[in-house]
């Protein structure tokens, strides 16, 4: 098969075999710390995107499931949740904790190419689900025709890194010593994808949304609630930038980088945790 072909079918290749072999082990094992790090962002996009009982909603790029979780009771029993992502071990984690929900389903697929289903959701949502999309405008095309009339869309998606302590400060330190590998381009797939607000904007308006506006939330994050001094550094350096780097790095190298990235953190460590600031965008659209 040529590579323009598998390109065509599966477009998400890369990001499918990154969730499914590399990031979602790792989330499924860290699921609680990092839930507990990001609920409050999403807590607040929830908030703010209405969710009501009897609604059906599609959770996009759910991973382990806690959001689904949390809309399937919000909507209750006579409501739907589908939470929908690329990567399998994710779901099954989610699926383990969603026993007691029938109204809560968990599909795996990818959101930019998956038959949705035409006006099968009043709300879409994701925390941090959409910013790994190869094709983000044909991805927001494909899920504008799965909103029912009258329906909306609320996300949240980082900002720049550089208003993002919690993943610059480790990955600043990292990168004293190693090559950290540059994006192929400002707005490659990836965690600050969507950080301009207006080119995102644009992508959504050009996905066929309408209505699209977008309001700045920055909130201090408790990080490894609970953990020890030594488990903050092993949490820290389980992550983004710093995870990569120590996936590659010889012995040596690892307790070089345990070392910077205890120096770095160490300001930031409070008896709560490590409490670190972070800026994101909410986005919401019809
Ligand atoms: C940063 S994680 C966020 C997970 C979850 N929403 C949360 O807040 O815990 C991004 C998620 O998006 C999923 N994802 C990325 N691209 C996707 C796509 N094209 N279709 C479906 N899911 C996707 C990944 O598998 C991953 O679970």
């Amino acid at each position: 098969m040529s590579e323009d072909k598998t390109a065509q079918e599966d477009p998400n290749a890369q990001q499918s075999a990154y969730w499914n072999e590399v990031a979602g082990p790792k989330w499924v094992q860290l699921s609680q710390a990092i839930n507990g790090q990001i609920e409050p962002i999403g807590r607040a996009a929830m908030e703010s995107a209405g969710v009501e009982p009897g609604q059906r909603v599609l959770d996009v790029g759910c991973g382990c499931g806690h959001t689904s979780i949390d809309l399937a009771q919000r909507v209750g029993a006579k409501g739907e949740v589908h939470g929908v992502d690329l990567s399998e071990p994710m779901l099954a984690e989610g699926r383990s904790h969603a026993a007691d929900l029938p109204q809560l389903r968990f599909t795996q697929a990818d959101v930019q190419t998956a038959d949705l289903g035409d006006g099968a959701y009043d709300r879409i949502f994701s925390r941090f689900g959409v910013m790994f999309f190869a094709d983000p405008e044909a991805a927001f095309r494909n899920l504008r025709p799965a909103l029912a009339p009258g329906g909306s869309m609320t996300f949240v998606c980082w900002q720049e890194i550089g208003k993002n302590p919690w993943m610059a400060v480790p990955g600043a330190a990292v990168a004293k010593h190693v090559d950290m590998p540059k994006p192929s381009t400002p707005h490659a797939p990836g965690p600050f994808a969507f950080a301009d607000a207006e080119r995102t904007k644009a992508i959504l308006e050009a996905g066929g949304f309408s209505g699209v506006e977008y309001e700045s939330l920055e909130k201090g994050l408790t990080i490894g609630a609970g953990m020890t001094r030594d488990e903050l550094v092993d949490f820290s350096l389980q992550m983004g930038p710093a995870g990569a780097a120590m996936r590659e790095a010889d012995e040596g190298l690892r307790s070089r980088l345990r070392e910077a990235v205890a120096q770095a953190i160490a300001p930031f460590i409070t008896d709560d945790g490590l409490v670190m600031g972070s800026a994101a965008w909410v986005f919401s659209a019809r």
